[in-house]
């Protein structure tokens, strides 16, 4: 299908700012071109837009609580419409608390059409916490805990159903950094979890595999790449940077085994934060990532050998 990039330029749940300049880092990358160039038909819708980040105090666990619902509302629909009618979306972020409006739409088309959501979550974070775990009150490491219903009613019920999704509808992946509360509530949960870990041991191939055992036809691929998912070697570019993530290659492999699928149908890139990047460099290593993602290999490769 065609992709729409849609821009969110906030960084409302984020404890650093910077992350609203990541869609016009990811255009000045060459995100639209390098899709055109795997033949995809690309239109780049613009940028949303929404309340400014105060940058005010957590009250009862939460930072800027009303205007990160109201930014979620806006790509939510933004979303929604586009999956509606029949395009990929890409929303380019912003923060991860947008994720909680993105999944949340896909959530709603897969309900519309009856197809099975299943949601990658590649990131360096479990963004499992409630206001009561959090030990900043970002909701950027909220959005998975609020897309399963644990949340306030104004960012669980944002795709119109508590909850949006079920547990075992997210799969994670590259989980490093995990805070004490979240822990327990992440195990409690039972969330599919696949730490580093996990991936040292197993090797990113295996883990794949498993990640995406049983993906068929009747699936929709929710992939939210959280950027910090990377080693910070290779994305600078983010505001909460963790050490050990996966290479450059692991990171390829990844992306070509969820192309291979050939079921990816909505996208989040996110908490690109151009403020703390090295000439763009996380943002042109996104678009290389994506480009596997879509498809690009290397040599042309026969199924399955
Ligand atoms: N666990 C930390 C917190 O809750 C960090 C979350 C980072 N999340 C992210 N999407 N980068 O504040
Ligand atoms: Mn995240
Ligand atoms: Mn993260
Ligand atoms: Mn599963």
């Amino acid at each position: 299908p065609g992709v729409s990039l849609i821009g969110v330029p906030t960084d409302i749940g984020a404890g650093a700012r910077g992350a609203s300049m990541g869609p016009q880092a990811l255009r000045v990358a060459g995100l639209a071109e390098a899709l055109l160039q795997r033949g995809v038909d690309v239109e780049d819708i613009g940028d949303l837009s929404g309340p400014r980040t105060p940058w005010l105090a957590p009250v009862e666990g939460f930072r800027h609580l009303a205007e990160t619902a109201e930014w979620n509302r806006s790509t939510h629909d933004a979303v929604y419409g586009e999956l509606k009618r029949g395009r990929l979306p890409i929303m380019m972020g912003g923060d991860h608390s947008l994720g909680i409006g993105s999944v949340s739409a896909a959530a709603r088309h897969c309900r519309d059409t009856g197809k099975e959501l299943l949601v990658l979550w590649l990131d360096a974070h479990a963004d499992f916490n409630t206001h009561l775990l959090t030990p900043t009150g970002n909701i950027h490491g909220m959005p998975v805990a609020c897309l399963c219903g644990h949340g306030p009613e104004v960012l669980t019920s944002i795709g119109g159903h508590v909850p949006a999704i079920r547990h075992d509808q997210i799969h994670q992946v590259g989980i490093r950094s995990v805070d004490d509360g979240e822990r327990e509530f992440i195990h409690e949960a039972g969330i599919e979890v696949y730490d580093m870990r996990y991936i040292d041991e197993m090797g990113m191939r295996a883990t794949m595999e498993r990640v995406l055992a049983g993906v068929d036809d009747s699936v929709h691929l929710h992939v939210s790449f959280d950027v910090d998912f990377l080693d910070p070697s290779l994305a600078p570019g983010v505001g909460t940077t963790v050490p050990g993530g996966p290479t450059y290659r692991e990171a390829q492999l990844c992306m070509e085994m969820i192309a291979d699928t050939g079921r990816l149908c909505s996208l989040d890139i996110v908490e690109l934060n151009p403020a703390l990047d090295l000439r763009n460099q996380t943002a042109d290593m996104a678009v290389d990532l994506v480009e596997s993602l879509f498809g690009k290999s290397i040599l042309v490769r026969r199924p399955a050998g």
